[in-house]
């Protein structure tokens, strides 16, 4: 470490610091109506899995600069890291462009996949620039930034296991669920949140619209409901309308429920399918669906404490 670099108006130690940005599965999603605004009313129970990407950050004088090791990933505002960046820059206070801070980001999380990397990334970077820039924004401030980068952002500030109602950004941590094992299987093609919930809409029954308006969407009743055997029912409903268009979704949760799996489903928007074993059984199992032609991961579910994200020295990171 040098003796510090100066970020706005104070001297912050430089060096190289990093943060980890966990992957997630809904175990299960449950889509409720549909707001004014477009956006669709959820009740998801998220989990953390142990997969990350990884954030590293260098001080240094000069502008914001991004750089990832996936060549697709864009490097500049479209990155939410980037926009995670300007929002707390102007949340502390500070004038003219974001500076000071050099960002090296390795994706480990496919994009387009439901396991939520962009909005982890997001939510890392906020925490990391809290931190960095000395803006002590706090919880619940961080939580009102991380709305404003996508509806996925506020759970990745909490991590473990936990519920999320309205756009799915109105979080209720649960206790941390049982370890298990959480075997990945990347169809080959991606599919778009917003394509995910037309697809949604197009196959609504016209009751769906009476369900919506009489359906009790609270977080209050939600939260007694989910304390039960319930939190680990696995379901997602877009599923349906995403398999329709894509039949190897279903194929996928076949070929793990194959393998062994006690429960399987597709995550978030897809395209990512997920499969739970006991402790042990998911490398196994990963040889199993990947002989049967499938590009497949094995990873484990990850506790709060292991996943929430928190900034420290890069050395101290296991970087794998
Ligand atoms: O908030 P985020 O950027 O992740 O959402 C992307 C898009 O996904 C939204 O513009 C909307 O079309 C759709 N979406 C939705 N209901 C949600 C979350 C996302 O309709 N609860």
């Amino acid at each position: 470490m040098t003796d510090g670099v100066a970020i706005g108006e104070r001297r912050v130690a430089s060096g190289e610091w990093a943060i980890r940005a966990h992957a997630k599965i809904n175990l299960s999603l449950r889509v409720l109506g549909v707001r004014p605004d477009g956006y669709h009313l959820l009740r998801t129970v998220f989990q953390t899995l142990a997969l990350h990407d990884d954030l590293e950050f260098d001080l240094r004088e000069g502008p914001l600069a991004l750089e990832c090791d996936d060549p697709l990933v864009p490097v500049d505002r479209r990155n939410l890291v980037w926009k995670a960046a300007e929002i707390v820059w102007a949340a502390a206070g500070r004038t003219g462009e974001a500076s000071g801070v050099g960002v090296r980001l390795t994706k480990r999380i496919p994009a387009q996949g439901g396991l939520g990397g962009g909005s982890s990334d997001a939510a890392a970077a906020l925490v990391a620039f809290d931190a960095l820039w000395q803006a002590q924004l706090g919880e619940e401030r961080l939580s009102e930034l991380a709305v404003k980068l996508g509806a996925d952002v506020p759970f990745f500030l909490v991590g473990g296991t936990a519920l999320g109602v309205d756009r799915g950004d109105r979080i209720e941590p649960m206790p941390d669920g049982p370890p298990r094992d959480v075997v990945l299987v990347f169809p080959a093609f991606g599919v778009s949140t917003p394509e995910a919930f037309r697809w949604f809409d197009q196959d609504a029954d016209p009751a769906f619209e009476t369900r919506a308006r009489t359906t009790d969407v609270g977080a209050g009743r939600s939260s007694a409901a989910v304390r039960g055997d319930q939190a680990f029912d696995v379901f997602n409903e877009l599923q349906a309308p995403v398999a329709r268009r894509h039949p190897e979704i279903d194929d996928a949760c076949r070929a793990l429920l194959e393998a062994g799996a006690d429960a399987a489903a597709m995550t978030g928007s897809g395209s990512t399918v997920f499969g739970l074993f006991a402790p042990g059984w998911g490398d196994a199992a990963t040889a199993k669906v990947q002989s049967a032609g499938w590009r497949a991961l094995a990873t484990t579910a990850a506790t709060r404490q292991a996943t929430r994200p928190a900034l420290e020295p890069a050395g101290r990171i296991r970087i794998d």
